[in-house]
């Protein structure tokens, strides 16, 4: 054979590199991290959620009652974390979901969706219920103490970070990715930010047992 001419070897190297390169950011795009360390947060590796079933934590819901794991359990899960005081990705997310949950129609109603405080220092269940009022009726709200949180978070695989402002406020870095589980508790797909409605739409159906 042949050996191919230099410059086609070259391009040859170039494309693979492209490839190489798309695969790596699609792999770290899966897990996005959302604040002001997002870029520094985005080249961390993902682990896949444990099984609702093999969970262990407890909250409140923003109605005050206790809840956990094992009411993820027996219907399909869409599982988000986030901040009440989040000025943009949040905001955003729990619009996009609302949109979803429009485009499921009574379907929707075969999922718990779950929004999960990572700020308990400020989001109080009494926040949690004024914010999620103001996206879609179906989203619950859950808060704790930073133990509850960490506990949460950890069974989740989702990362989230306390980050200082200059005017001595502060804000979090927290996984922006909605996380799908099918009625069993499997961790089934996630949805990133901003991910368009013809793809998410149907990995929600996929995780509610849909063709
Ligand atoms: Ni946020």
């Amino acid at each position: 054979m042949t050996p191919l001419p230099r410059m086609f070897r070259r391009a040859g190297l170039f494309a693979l590199a492209a490839v190489l390169s798309l695969t790596a950011a699609i792999g770290l795009g899966w897990w996005q991290v959302d604040g002001p360390g997002a870029e520094r947060a985005a080249g961390k590796a993902a682990a896949i959620p444990s099984p609702i079933g093999d969970m262990s934590f407890s909250m409140v819901d923003h109605e005050g009652a206790p809840v956990g794991p094992e009411d993820l359990l027996g219907r399909s899960s869409m599982v988000f974390f986030g901040f009440t005081f989040c000025p943009d990705v949040c905001p955003t997310t729990l619009a996009d979901i609302s949109g979803w949950l429009d485009d499921l129609g009574s379907d929707a109603e075969r999922l718990n969706v779950v929004f999960i405080s990572v700020d308990p220092e400020r989001d109080t269940p009494e926040a949690m219920a004024e914010y999620v009022a103001a996206f879609h009726p179906q989203i619950r709200g859950w808060t704790g103490s930073p133990e509850d949180l960490a506990q949460a978070a950890d069974a989740f695989r989702v990362t989230y970070k306390k980050v200082s402002l200059d005017d001595d406020g502060y804000t979090m870095d927290h996984t922006a990715s909605v996380i799908l589980f099918d009625a069993t508790g499997k961790f089934r797909s996630t949805i990133d930010y901003h991910e368009p409605r013809e793809i998410a739409v149907p990995k929600i159906r996929l995780a509610l047992g849909e063709r």
